[in-house]
């Protein structure tokens, strides 16, 4: 089969697909899935190097996040409610692959009416960005709440479930364009360029002075927020995009009695395993009220082949929302 295979580690700009790469092998939970749609994340770029902290064995094939179908051919495991041909999206290492062994508890239905596309990248993105807003930042209806990098991943995750919540939002981000996406997809009430020095000034003056209530940071930036975090605010830490892990001088955590709390939701399995189906169920009921759409990052790349260049546009800031690539596609070169 076709699979971007990690034989050695080297950035993902210098990969290319094997055409003969050996079908995936079947553990005792694993269902095999016929993939359509996998989804980007940035560890992808970290773990093609020997970078990331979860590294598999040499040989492994690149990628995590996944939608397609569960194969004709698959052994379904005892327990496993799941069928031949029923539509699936969930994690399973090896999703750069036209099939993947996948362990059957890491895979949910698509929602109808959601395409593979949309669906291949709910699995890390959407839990973390639910968890962050409704239960570590706590936020309620008419809460003031700041989610920098809007047009990000988890941020324009985080900028919708908000909105769904009744929050007012301020979305931060890089460039015109994406400050366009917080809006136009988001629904951010208001929108700011933190490449500007003059943000936290703005988020006090939309704020009337009081601050935001709920900070959701996946960039770096919890030190800056805190200049404009309303008495009793919430600041939520998700991750350092920006690439530095933050010193926070906790005294300004105390002067405005603020909580300041992270959220690490791949942990959520191993330490609060039963806290997770009750983030989906939240999930899913935000899907059928029509308040979330999964919103994918446009035009999506074309088959295998093009998954080194849309690391790399990851990777320089060149997409927004969750890039995807469509695996069975071949790009227009091949077809020739
Ligand atoms: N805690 C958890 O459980 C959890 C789960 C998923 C992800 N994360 C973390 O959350 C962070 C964001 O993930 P994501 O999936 O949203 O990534 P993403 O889609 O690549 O978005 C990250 C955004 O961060 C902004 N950014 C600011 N400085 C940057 C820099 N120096 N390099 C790259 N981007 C920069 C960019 O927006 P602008 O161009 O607008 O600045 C970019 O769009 C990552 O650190 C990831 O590891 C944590």
């Amino acid at each position: 089969m076709r699979a971007i295979v990690i034989n050695s580690y080297m950035h993902p700009s210098d990969r290319t697909v094997s055409n003969d790469a050996p079908e995936p092998t079947l553990g005792k939970n694993n269902v095999l899935v016929e993939v359509e749609s996998a989804a980007l994340n940035f560890f992808d770029i970290l773990q093609s190097q020997g970078k990331y902290q979860n590294q598999p064995p040499l040989p492994y094939v690149l990628g995590a996040e996944l939608a397609g179908t569960i194969s004709p051919h698959s052994p379904i495991p005892k327990g496993c409610k799941l069928k031949p041909g029923d539509r699936v999206f969930g994690y399973a290492q090896g999703a750069f692959a036209e099939r993947a062994a996948c362990d059957y508890r890491t895979l949910f239905p698509i929602p109808k009416g959601m395409t593979f596309d949309q669906a291949a990248g709910l699995y890390v993105t959407y839990p973390t960005s639910y968890e962050g807003i409704v239960n570590r930042g706590e936020t309620k209806p008419g809460e003031w709440v700041l989610v920098h990098a809007g047009a990000g991943g988890v941020g324009l995750v985080a900028v919708q479930i908000a909105k769904a919540l009744g929050a007012k939002v301020i979305a931060t981000a890089g460039s015109p364009p994406k400050l366009e996406i917080c809006k136009s997809i988001g629904g951010a009430d208001e929108v700011l360029d933190y490449t500007k020095s003059s943000w936290q000034k703005e988020v006090l003056r939309i704020t009337g002075g009081k601050g935001v209530d709920v900070v959701y940071d996946p960039v770096g930036l919890i030190k800056d927020s805190l200049k404009c975090i309303a008495w009793k605010g919430r600041a939520v830490v998700v991750g350092f995009a920006a690439g530095k892990i933050e010193q926070v001088p906790t005294n300004l955590i105390l002067l405005k009695n603020v909580s300041l709390v992270g959220i690490h939701w791949g942990a959520y399995l191993k330490n609060e395993p039963g806290h997770v189906p009750d983030v989906w169920k939240g999930i899913f009921k935000l899907f059928e009220s029509g308040k979330l759409i999964p919103a994918v990052y446009d035009p999506p790349y074309m088959g295998l082949d093009s998954v080194p260049r849309a690391l790399v546009d990851l990777e320089n800031r060149k997409t927004w929302g969750k890039a995807v690539v469509r695996v069975r596609e071949m790009p227009e070169r091949a077809k020739l």
